[in-house]
């Protein structure tokens, strides 16, 4: 409070390990999907098939706005919608290569729920939930998705506020690629709230991104001027990652605020520790690196 009792924006606690936790969010959104079909050239996704056709029918959801999406496929919304279905789809095939009987799902930092949507449209999932450090993405979910799925704000220190064995799958599309710290604290805790059994679809970039980024990657346009970065600008000095783990950090005093790449030697030996590596794919399906973990 000011000296005249009227309220003045501060910085508050919350935002040092979570983002907008104050809330009260306005969004304006667009319409579904289907309106957006036409003339949207960004990929060609005939080959989903039948799936999406359904998928696409039933899912009469707003979708959010580009900049209520982290910016994903720009304009082309109808791509953004149908990215997140091929998503869904490649984590239902996983589940059932590897023997899991989806009953819960957790989207570990979900952003306005691409994937969560689909599970929570299709409503065979019994439980499905998202979760994300920024509030607006959680208010995004709970206020236009169906109330299948349940939304909550997670905060950067490993803790969910779910039970344990509870989970089948989680999914973490794009998240351990800015998680700066507590890495292994997450797998523990995504360990505990997995079933035995269950499995963690996580998204990363490895040795395999550093060496062929180049400027038509948005990663890379932003990692080209940042200080720590400068020995590796010449495509020559990037064949190895030099580190097991690299950090490049923008803001000392905010989460989410890093790129990070892993070596696939470190990922095989550390995170085995935490839970068995069942599958590890290259640019599975766009351009980051996926691992798939199992709970014993
Ligand atoms: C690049 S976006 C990916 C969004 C979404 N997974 C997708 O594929 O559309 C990364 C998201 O992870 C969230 N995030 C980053 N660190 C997180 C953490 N420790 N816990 C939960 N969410 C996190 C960000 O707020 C952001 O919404």
């Amino acid at each position: 409070m000011a000296d005249n009792g009227a309220t003045v924006a501060q910085p508050i606690w919350e935002d040092l390990i979570s983002l907008n936790s104050r809330g009260l969010a306005q969004f304006e959104v667009l319409g579904p999907a289907a309106e957006y079909r036409e003339g949207d050239t960004h990929t060609d996704w005939s080959s989903e098939g039948d799936g999406l056709e359904t998928a696409l029918r039933r899912d009469t959801y707003p979708l959010p706005r580009t900049e209520d999406r982290e910016g994903y496929y720009g304009q082309s919304h109808y791509s953004y919608w149908a990215s997140g279905y091929r998503d869904s789809r490649l984590l239902r095939e996983a589940c059932d290569r590897l023997g899991v009987d989806l009953r819960g799902y957790l989207d570990l930092g979900c952003a306005s729920g691409r994937v969560v949507r689909h599970f929570a449209v299709a409503g065979d999932v019994p439980e499905v939930y998202g979760c994300d450090l920024n509030r607006r993405h959680v208010d995004w979910i709970n206020r236009f998705l169906p109330a299948s799925a349940i939304a909550f704000q997670n905060h950067a220190i490993p803790t969910l506020p779910l039970p344990d064995n509870s989970i089948d799958a989680v999914s973490a599309y794009s998240v351990f690629t800015h998680i700066e710290a507590f890495e292994t604290a997450w797998l523990m805790e995504l360990r505990r709230v997995l079933r035995p059994g269950g499995i963690a679809w996580i998204t990363l970039h490895t040795e395999r991104t550093w060496a062929t980024m180049n400027d038509n990657w948005g990663l890379y346009k932003r990692l080209r001027h940042h200080p720590d970065f400068a020995p590796y600008v010449d495509h020559a000095n990037r064949e190895e990652l030099p580190e097991e783990r690299m950090v490049f950090r923008w803001y000392a005093d905010r989460s989410y605020s890093s790129k990070v790449f892993y070596q696939r030697d470190y990922v095989h030996k550390m995170w085995s520790r935490i839970m068995d590596v069942r599958e590890d794919h290259h640019r599975f399906p766009s351009r980051q690196d996926v691992v798939i973990l199992q709970k014993a």
